[in-house]
């Protein structure tokens, strides 16, 4: 598992072990380890530990710079696109020189794939990618693991959509302002957020391994649409706190996040008609299930 130190990863590879599997970690840094068996890679020199190929059944590609943790200055956007596909080629050259049996490669993408744009329409796998940032990414990542797919090894592209865990990502930075009592929603507030609960995630990964049946692009959302009013709204008042009005503008964000604002205040619907045609049982198919399980239960 590459990116197996960060925040899916972490969940995943626990989940996994639970589960019974042998989880091997690639990260650059080797020192990062914890009770699994961390190898070591290093990207730009085409590195990876031998051993760590030779003992893959599966290859479950997370590694990635986050998409929003920076400004996307030009060298931010190339470390962006490098650090997923540049990455993925150099797993695909490893593999074919290895001469290994891969059963499956499965690899993030995002919902990212279809833009970030506010829109009544409900995107599914089908749809073609968007040409902003966010859509190049996604195509030229998902473009990259194809290559596994057209070698004989089935690839299985989980396109995530906002993961909702106690700690860290997207709802870490959302949770500061809503415990202050001061939470209020984004921009115009209708911008939908696709998103899934960290366990529903991680069960699909383990379903992408598991389910020869899967291959190509799977949207891991939960069915449950979204409005980000309506998601702060939840955030508070599962965290009881109260809901403030007048939304934080449009501008402030721009000007805090440049084009990264983006993100944060557009987003469309996303099916998750695939994945639950799939035979697969969301968890928590509601948001204020969700929240509470990560908020009040443990
Ligand atoms: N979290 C979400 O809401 C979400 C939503 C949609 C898609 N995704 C995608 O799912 C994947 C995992 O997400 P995450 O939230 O777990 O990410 P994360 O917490 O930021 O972890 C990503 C991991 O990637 C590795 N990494 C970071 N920068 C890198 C670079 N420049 N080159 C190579 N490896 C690098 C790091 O592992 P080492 O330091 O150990 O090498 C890091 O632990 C990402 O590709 C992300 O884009 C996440």
């Amino acid at each position: 598992m590459t990116g197996g130190t960060g925040l899916i990863g972490k969940h995943l590879s626990r989940k996994l072990k639970e589960k019974g599997y042998n989880v091997l970690l690639l990260s650059r840094s080797s020192s990062r380890g914890n009770s699994h068996s961390v190898y070591s890679w290093n990207p730009e020199k085409n590195e990876i530990e031998n051993e760590a190929i030779q003992r893959a059944d599966y290859i479950i590609h997370l590694a990635g710079a986050g998409m929003s943790d920076r400004r996307w200055t030009k060298m931010r956007r190339q470390l962006i696109f490098d650090s997923r596909i540049k990455t993925c080629g150099l797993l695909f050259d490893k593999v074919q020189e290895s001469g290994i049996k891969l059963k499956a490669f499965i690899s993030a993408s995002g919902t990212g794939y279809y833009g970030t744009v506010t829109s009544e329409k409900i995107f599914s796998e089908t749809d073609p990618p968007s040409t902003d940032f966010t859509g190049e990414v996604c195509r030229r990542w998902e473009q990259s693991a194809d290559r596994f797919q057209q070698s004989g090894i089935r690839t299985v592209k989980i396109r995530t959509g906002i993961v909702l865990t106690r700690n860290g990502g997207v709802l870490g930075r959302m949770l500061p302002a809503v415990r202050l009592g001061v939470g209020s929603a984004l921009g115009s507030g209708r911008q939908y957020i696709p998103w899934i609960h960290i366990d529903d995630l991680c069960n699909i990964y383990i379903k992408a391994i598991g389910d020869k049946t899967m291959t190509g692009a799977w949207n891991a959302v939960a069915p449950e649409h979204i409005t980000n009013r309506e998601f702060i709204r939840s955030l508070a008042k599962v965290l009881q706190k109260p809901f403030f009005f007048p939304a934080v503008p449009s501008l402030l964000l721009k000007l805090l996040f440049g084009r990264m604002a983006d993100i944060i205040l557009k987003g469309s619907r996303v099916s998750a008609d695939k994945i639950l045609s799939a035979g697969y049982k969301f968890e928590f198919p509601y948001l204020e299930n969700a929240l509470k399980d990560l908020f009040t239960k443990r």
